[in-house]
Formats: C-alpha cells, sequence, structure tokens
C-alpha cells in the first residue's frame, strides 16, 4: 500500500522512493529503510543523524518549544502590536483557496495556522519534535486539521509538484542549507505556485539576539550569510519581489515557480 497517513504521499527524501505504510512505519521497498511514526507524526531524521546549525537548532527548538508561542505573543506585545497583526504583513500574501494544497517549511507550533484560511490542506515539517508535539497540540485546539511530519527543509519527504502554496517563516537564516531547502520547497510546489520565504533581518539579529546573553552564542554572524535568500533561487523564477515588515525587522521574499 503506497504511504498516507498523513493525507498526502511521501517520499523517501534521502532516494525519492514512495514509501509503502506498515504498522507504525513507513517503509522504503527499494532499500528497505522504514522511518517510524511517532504519535502520529512520521520522523524522517532523528537528533543522532543531524549535523551543524540543524542540530543545533533542533535542540534548541526542542528545549523551548512549550514556551515559543507564549514568547511571541509577548514580544509583539511589547512592541506595541499583536502576533495577528504582525503574522498579516507577510501571510496575507499567500494565495490559499478551499482546495489548496499548502505545504509549511518549519511549520515550528503551528501558530501561523491559527491566522490562515480554513479549510485548506495543510502539512507542516520542522526539524524539532519538540516544536511538533505542540503544533499537534495547539491544532487540536484550534480544530485546525493539518499533516505534521518530522523532517529538515533540505529533504522534503514530499513529491514533487504537489502543493498549490509553499511557504517558510523564520528558520532559513540558520538552516544548513538555505540554498537545498529554497530548491526542495520549489521542487515540491506546482508549476505556477507561489513561494514565501521570511526571516529576521540581519539588523535584528546583531541588535537584539547578538546583545541578549542568553541568546548571543546561538546567533554567531561571523560564519553567516544572513541577507535576504534572493541569489540563491535558481534562473527562471518568476515575479520575484522582497518586502520589508515590522520597522524593517523582517524581510519577505516571494516568488513564483514557473508554469
Ligand atoms: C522561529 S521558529 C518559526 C516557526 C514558525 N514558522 C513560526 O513562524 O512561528 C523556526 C523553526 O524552524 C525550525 N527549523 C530550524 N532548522 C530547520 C531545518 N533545517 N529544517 C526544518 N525546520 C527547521 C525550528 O525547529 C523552528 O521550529
Amino acid at each position: 500500500m503506497k504511504s498516507d497517513p498523513v493525507g498526502f504521499v511521501l517520499q523517501d527524501p534521502y532516494t525519492r522512493e514512495t514509501l509503502e505504510t506498515g504498522r507504525g512505519y513507513l517503509l522504503n521497498p527499494a532499500n528497505g529503510n522504514r522511518y517510524y511514526i511517532n504519535s502520529g507524526i512520521p520522523v524522517f531524521m532523528t537528533e543522532d543523524a543531524m549535523t551543524g546549525d540543524n542540530l543545533k537548532y533542533s535542540r534548541f527548538y526542542d528545549r523551548i518549544s512549550r514556551f515559543y508561542r507564549a514568547s511571541t505573543v509577548v514580544y509583539c506585545w511589547l512592541k506595541g502590536t499583536t502576533e495577528k497583526k504582525v503574522k498579516s504583513l507577510y501571510l496575507d500574501l499567500l494565495e490559499i483557496q478551499s482546495n489548496s494544497n499548502v505545504l509549511e517549511v518549519s511549520i515550528g507550533s503551528a501558530d501561523n495556522l491559527k491566522h490562515l484560511p480554513q479549510p485548506a490542506n495543510y502539512a507542516g515539517i520542522d526539524i524539532s519534535f519538540g516544536m511538533l508535539t505542540m503544533a499537534k497540540k495547539h491544532l487540536k485546539h484550534w480544530n485546525i486539521p493539518a499533516a505534521l511530519v518530522q523532517g529538515e527543509a533540505e529533504n522534503l519527504p514530499f513529491q514533487d509538484n504537489t502543493f498549490d502554496v509553499v511557504f517558510h517563516v523564520g528558520g532559513i537564516n540558520y538552516f544548513n542549507d538555505k540554498g537545498r531547502a529554497l530548491s526542495e520547497m520549489i521542487r515540491v510546489a506546482k508549476p505556477g505556485s507561489k513561494i514565501l520565504v521570511a526571516d529576521e533581518t540581519e539588523s535584528v539579529v546583531a541588535n537584539t539576539y547578538q546583545k541578549n546573553p542568553f541568546t548571543r552564542n546561538l546567533y554567531q554572524l561571523a560564519d553567516r550569510d544572513l541577507s535576504v535568500p534572493v541569489h540563491l533561487l535558481p534562473p527562471g523564477m518568476k515575479e520575484t519581489e522582497v518586502r520589508y515588515f515590522f520597522d524593517q525587522r523582517i524581510y519577505c521574499l516571494t516568488f513564483r515557480k514557473p508554469s
């Protein structure tokens, strides 16, 4: 039987074979690899296989997962605004219809889905199982159905041309391989789909995280290019635009996969 425990056909993120469903796991029939399903969430990468910044941030987000949502709400309040207002600045650019397949790469605790149109067919991937556990809790509470999988943005377990909308907010600055993550987002998007990528600008990282003694070591600038990753897009993307929001704290790159 082909895999569909989450409503989308899943493939091996490393070999691209379509996975089959076993009891509590997904099977790659070509090489016998099994990906276990933990609390309803297929796990494509365990911590022992992670490296570099992906490992560092997966651990970090696992640790803070229970406080992440509250910290966003409080941060917006301290800046004199609301989470809804800030998120609307970029989420309103997404072109979501009632039958759209929508993927959020790095869904975190699923806070963006609370502010997106319902119904639609939502899926989310994140590297942190702790964040996904919170996402599952929130989605149940908000009564929003969504497929969740654990894995890295650089190797998505979805088939080519699956999603009408693909978006990412807040993690790409420190991915192991931003260019590869962008190509994966493009691969799984249907031709003509809009793709949105937003993250904090370099000045926020320098003026906030770099100055805070709790986050200083985590957010190192020296070996990092924190510019808008427009230069990493493959040739041929359409309608490429860069916008800045929230007093230049957030950059937002949008583009369209060619039809
Ligand atoms: C700042 S949070 C943003 C969460 C959510 N997108 C939001 O806007 O609230 C960044 C997320 O990126 C995830 N992340 C970091 N590196 C990743 C990678 N290489 N692949 C997938 N997710 C990753 C983290 O686990 C974390 O949940």
